[in-house]
């Protein structure tokens, strides 16, 4: 019976042990490797997922039905960060959407003016 529980006890070792390697390597390489451009690409592709039929292909639009994002003051991060994540006035919210890696993309991305 003894025997039995030790053996249950390192068989949770095992799994804790496990589920902490997966957390540590799909957290710390992802944000020590992603270089600027993967980081503007992958901030392009959400771009085209979900914010285009907005705001435009490579972010030109006329600026008047919604806002002109290659006029957004790029020294107002946090502005950025809490209009996606909460929306403004007709834009939905993207907090359910999009996680704060996605949303770091999305301001690289922004960041580039639509030209990259
Ligand atoms: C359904 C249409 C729609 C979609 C989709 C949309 N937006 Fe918007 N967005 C708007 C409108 C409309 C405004 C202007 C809001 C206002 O009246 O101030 C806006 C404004 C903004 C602003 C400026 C907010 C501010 O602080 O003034 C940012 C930044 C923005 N959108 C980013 C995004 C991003 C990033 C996405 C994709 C994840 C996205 N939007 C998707 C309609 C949309």
């Amino acid at each position: 019976m003894i025997f039995i529980v030790q053996k249950q006890k390192k068989r949770v070792q095992i799994v804790a042990i496990n589920v902490l390697t997966i957390l540590l390597l799909n957290n710390a390489p992802v944000q020590a490797t992603e270089s600027k451009d993967q980081a503007q690409k992958a901030g392009k592709e959400h771009y085209n997922s979900y914010c285009i039929s907005c705001h435009g292909i490579n972010m030109v639009n006329i600026g008047t039905r919604s806002f002109d994002l290659r006029k957004f003051p790029l020294n107002d991060r946090a502005r950025f960060v809490k209009s996606v994540k909460d929306g403004k006035k007709s834009m939905p919210a993207w907090k359910d959407v999009l996680g704060d890696d996605a949303i770091r993309q999305l301001w690289e991305y922004v960041k580039t003016r639509g030209k990259s």
